[in-house]
């Protein structure tokens, strides 16, 4: 019998499916991956499985329709919902992932009152905000990815433009995740060496619009769909940080009060991440028009949270 904890991802397309194999495959947990569309979920676990003998891996993906199979999930991963197409933005996707995350959280809180919620449904920051209110969970338990991709995708860009190993850079993207996301190039190293040290201000700002555009620029060469593959593994760099407790800073969207001097708001943010969810909301130091972008970035999501009745 497999000890491993149990983690649900919601979803069983591509971002889903990838988050739940990535996890299997590192041997994180035991997954249940759940959708509305029969077979789907029970086709892409038993896929997942039949490579097992290949890969190795002992953990165990499982697929179904009934939230039942979901009862006492460590973490519940949602990635279900509507996915951008060209020429869209995140925010267009609001209330009809609003409805479909709602439902969600609903069966999850009931079946795992304990869970840890990571959100990655789009638009990112409000649905975890709605997560948050309808599970009636802590704030520390309800939080969302989209820090960590954005700065992943920052770390990238950073890289080909250095010359180096991706793993080199350590990048921060602060913000909501959408168009007004906040790259920060000084706390943005190369082998430790801040960017503004050795980048024009020009290439810099470059950097940063093609990193606040990097969702869309994925969407415009797939057309019918969006990024799963850095999504996936910011989403399961999260979990293992608290499967593993191990008190990781990451780039997280989570619950403000008062940090930053915002509250009562879901923002990207660093945070220590650990058993039970969010430990600790990190505060780095930020330059006058950093944190006013970040406040800004922060009043667009507060706004969309305004538009739904919760
Ligand atoms: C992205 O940034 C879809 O929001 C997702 O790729």
């Amino acid at each position: 019998m497999s000890k491993l904890p149990k983690v649900t991802v919601v979803g069983a397309g591509f971002v889903g499916a990838t988050t739940a194999q990535r996890i299997v495959e590192k041997d994180l947990a035991d997954v249940v991956l759940i959708d509305v569309v029969e077979g789907l979920p029970q086709g892409k676990a038993l896929d997942m499985m039949e490579s097992a003998p290949v890969e190795g891996f002992k953990a165990k993906v499982t697929g179904t329709n009934d939230y039942a199979e979901t009862k006492d999930s460590e973490i519940v991963v949602i990635t279900a919902g509507l996915a951008r197409k060209p020429g869209m933005s995140r925010d267009d996707l609001l209330l009809k992932n609003a409805e479909i995350v709602s439902g969600i959280v609903t069966e999850c809180a009931k079946v795992s009152p304990k869970a840890v919620l990571l959100v990655v449904t789009n638009p990112l920051d409000v649905m975890t905000y709605l997560a948050w209110k309808k599970s009636g969970f802590g704030t520390k338990r309800v939080l969302g990815m989209a820090g960590e991709l954005d700065s992943a995708r920052y770390a990238f860009f950073i890289s080909e433009e250095a010359n180096c190993a991706p793993i080199e850079v350590k990048a921060m993207v602060l913000g909501g995740h959408g168009d007004q996301m906040v790259p920060v190039p000084k706390q943005t190293t190369v082998k430790g060496k801040p960017i503004t040290e050795f980048l024009e201000p020009a290439r810099i700002e470059a950097i940063n619009q093609r990193t606040r555009d990097g969702g869309a620029e994925i969407v415009r060469y797939l057309k019918t769909g969006s990024a799963f593959y850095a999504p996936s593994s910011a989403t399961v760099r999260m979990v293992r940080a608290i499967l593993e407790n191990r008190d990781e800073i990451i780039p997280s969207c989570v619950y403000l009060n008062g940090e930053y001097g915002l509250k009562d708001v879901y923002c990207g943010v660093p945070a220590k991440l650990g058993k039970g969810g969010v430990k600790e909301v990190v505060e780095i130091p930020l330059s006058a028009d950093e944190k006013s972008a970040l406040h800004a970035s922060a009043e667009h999501v507060r706004e969309n949270c305004a538009k739904l009745s919760v």
